[in-house]
């Protein structure tokens, strides 16, 4: 036999030496959940080990995961629907709750990258990503109100703008509020192919927004405006790739630093597919349905949770994503340091 695969298989130095990829603390985003008028932490039925945190419980846990390694969060905000409205204006207000975890994060941790969500639907009363007129999702003025909320960031202290909500042009819309405003240094993480996924139930659940399982009758509000039942209009179709290429040169030509592919695990061709089609970095957002699907596995004694972290974690990265956000990041980091 000429060829013996199974040699450099034989002990673990061969194996860690002929390793092709690997995950590090440094390859890790952790997305969280803040909430306003809290007293203490709630847990997520869907999502277990995850919590809507309050101001406070949110730097005490980000001091411990920084001084153990973590470098960069992504925050969600949960809004009071006594803060929600049909124009979304809580999300660019300066002195908003997001905002004011923005500086609050920044003044503790000035090392800690803080990456924010661009989207409405924390911030309006039927929990889409844009405004409704007649039933439908308005793009033009749903980006003006982007490009606000964006400069709110900025101005709070943001490093990363992450625009989640797939309404047109407004990567370029937001680099150039950006600039004439003087945030040069402000990236722009685009959602660059978000799919039109069942995987974000649990977050769904998390923020109280469409179509989720705690907040079902949000679906349908009559009284005050009819919305969509779902996102179909503006996230993608889980069937299609030439459509995510195209959505990736618009926003490596509007000006993306970073561009994304979220969900990751079902959706890995197509984070291969864009490592291949640019040369900017790829993230890749391992969704809560993806956490919460693991979970349940391992919670029935189907699968070993520690491995099938690892393994997923993995298989992102060998599928071309440089930098993933995940919810286990902090699992990651109690087990790992
Ligand atoms: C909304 C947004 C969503 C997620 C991140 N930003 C949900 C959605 O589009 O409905 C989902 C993240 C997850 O499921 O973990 N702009």
């Amino acid at each position: 036999m000429l060829q013996r695969p199974r040699r450099i298989r034989s002990n673990k130095a061969i194996r860690n030496l002929t390793r092709e990829n690997n995950i590090s603390i440094d390859d890790l985003i952790y997305p969280v959940f803040v909430k306003e008028d809290l007293n203490e932490l709630e847990s997520i039925n869907s999502m277990p080990g995850i919590y809507r945190n309050t101001i406070e419980s949110l730097l005490f846990e980000m001091d411990e995961l920084t001084r153990r390694g973590l470098k960069a969060v992504a925050i969600f905000p949960v809004i009071p629907q006594s803060q929600k409205s049909l124009d979304a204006k809580e999300a660019y207000n300066p002195e908003g709750f997001t905002q004011r975890v923005i500086r609050e994060l920044k003044i503790r941790f000035p090392e800690l990258l803080v990456i924010t969500d661009v989207a409405l639907d924390p911030y309006t009363i039927h929990g889409h990503d844009g405004l409704i007129k007649e039933g439908k999702i308005l793009n033009d003025e749903t980006v003006e109100v982007l490009q606000k909320m964006a400069l709110a960031q900025a101005e709070a202290g943001s490093d990363i703008v992450a625009p989640s909500d797939m309404m047109d042009g407004r990567v370029e819309a937001i680099r150039n509020i950006l600039e004439e405003n003087n945030f040069k240094d402000t990236m722009i993480m685009s959602y660059t192919a978000k799919y039109a996924s069942c995987l974000y139930g649990p977050f769904r659940d998390a923020l109280g927004s469409l179509g989720s399982q705690e907040n079902s009758s949000s679906n349908l509000l009559t009284k005050e405006i009819v919305a969509p039942k779902n996102k179909l209009s503006y996230q993608m179709t889980p069937a299609n790739t030439k459509e995510a290429l195209k959505e990736l040169e618009l926003d490596i030509a509007e000006g993306a630093d970073i561009v994304m592919v979220k969900p990751a695990s079902w959706y890995l061709d197509i984070i291969r597919d864009f490592k291949e089609n640019t040369n900017l970095p790829v993230a890749a957002y391992q969704v809560s349905g993806e956490y919460s699907m693991i979970h349940a596995a391992a919670q029935a004694g189907y699968i070993d949770l520690d491995r099938a972290i690892l393994e997923s974690l993995v298989s992102i990265k060998r599928a071309g994503a440089n930098m993933i956000l995940s919810y286990f990041a902090k699992d990651y980091i109690l087990k790992t340091t």
